[in-house]
């Protein structure tokens, strides 16, 4: 009769084993709930593609921020969709600016909370493209500039954390000297540091960016490049990054793990729109298990070497975990 060489299953024969052997657990503390606030509008808008997503009206802001807080969650981050609309974005310069009224009444809602601003120029410009447009491109440099002022104004305001996701090269080095220079060398920045331009963002532009038309090729990464994708997340780290970022997650787990081995530090992913769409549809159409599948994915992004995990479903998470203790 064969006999195995080693027997795995010993340490699988009850729960409580399993606990014990268990190399990676989520807890409340990993996840970031991204939140969306549309200037002009009075009631939440409904994403048709991301169901249990909305964009909020202004007013409604304090009280997501306020029940993210109650769920547990320790950060959330702010996208505006702007009413005021130009060539370079220039309502974010602004002290009473879309951006700059949301990190305060965020802040002022729930001060225990880590209010991350997602600092970019698209959902602000009248094109959609993530900076100011010379020659039909990101005039990647000008653009820098203007991530330095909106930074500032987002710091005046009162924000916990910039998170810069316009993926201009140089970006972390120019914002790390203005707020630093401005007397705010405390404020952290966890950079979109590895950012691909992808598929997956297709529910969010559909809902959000529609009068986008073009692309984002030339300044987002080519999902084909491991590498490059390494490459672009340490540039970031050595310009200063507290932070760095993969974006978007499920598809990408190769990276998150090779950036994890080589820098020092901490990895955020973004499971994106695409990817919370899929799973909700799957669930509609009653093919899986909507919790499970939620919770293997953000087991996975751990298990690659994620540190924290921006999801739609941060919110839904933080109560099933809660269930569960
Ligand atoms: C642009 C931006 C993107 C998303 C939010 N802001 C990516 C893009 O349009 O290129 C996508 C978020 C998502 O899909 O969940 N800075
Ligand atoms: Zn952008």
């Amino acid at each position: 009769m064969q006999t195995p060489q080693f027997r795995f299953r010993r340490l699988r024969r009850t729960s409580a084993l399993r606990r014990m052997v268990r190399e990676t657990e989520l807890t409340c503390a990993d996840f970031i709930l991204p939140i969306f606030v549309e200037e002009g509008i009075d009631e939440p808008v409904a994403i048709a593609s991301m169901p249990g997503v909305v964009r909020y009206p202004e007013a409604q802001l304090a009280s997501v921020v306020k029940r993210a807080a109650a769920a547990g969650i320790p950060a959330v981050l702010l996208f505006g969709v702007s009413q005021h609309k130009d060539a370079v974005g220039s309502d974010t310069f602004a002290d009473d600016g879309l951006l700059a009224r949301m990190i305060k009444i965020a802040k002022a809602a729930a001060p225990e909370i880590t209010v991350i601003s997602d600092n970019c120029f698209c959902e602000y410009t009248d094109h959609g493209h993530c900076g100011v447009v010379a020659d039909n491109d990101v005039d990647n440099d000008a653009t820098l500039v203007n991530l330095q002022r909106q930074a500032l104004v987002c710091a005046h305001a009162g924000v916990d954390m910039i998170a810069p996701s316009g993926m201009q090269d140089g970006m972390i080095a120019a914002l790390r000297e203005a707020l630093d220079e401005a007397g705010f060398g405390h404020i952290p920045i966890m950079s979109y540091s590895t950012k691909f331009a992808s598929a997956f963002y297709g529910p969010f532009r559909d809902a959000v960016d529609s009068t986008f038309k073009g692309t984002r090729n030339t300044y987002q990464m080519d999902p084909a490049n491991a590498r490059e994708a390494l490459a672009e997340s340490l540039q970031d780290e050595a310009e200063g990054a507290d932070i760095l970022m993969v974006k978007p997650a499920l598809a990408y787990l190769d990276i998150v793990h090779q950036i994890a081995a080589h820098s020092e530090r901490p990895v955020a992913v973004y499971h994106v729109s695409g990817e919370y769409a899929m799973i909700k549809a799957g669930a509609a159409a009653g093919v899986i298990d909507e919790q499970a599948i939620v919770m293997e994915t953000m087991l996975s992004f751990k298990r690659a070497g994620a540190d924290l995990i921006i999801t739609y479903y941060a919110e839904q998470i933080a109560h099933w975990l809660s269930e569960h203790h």
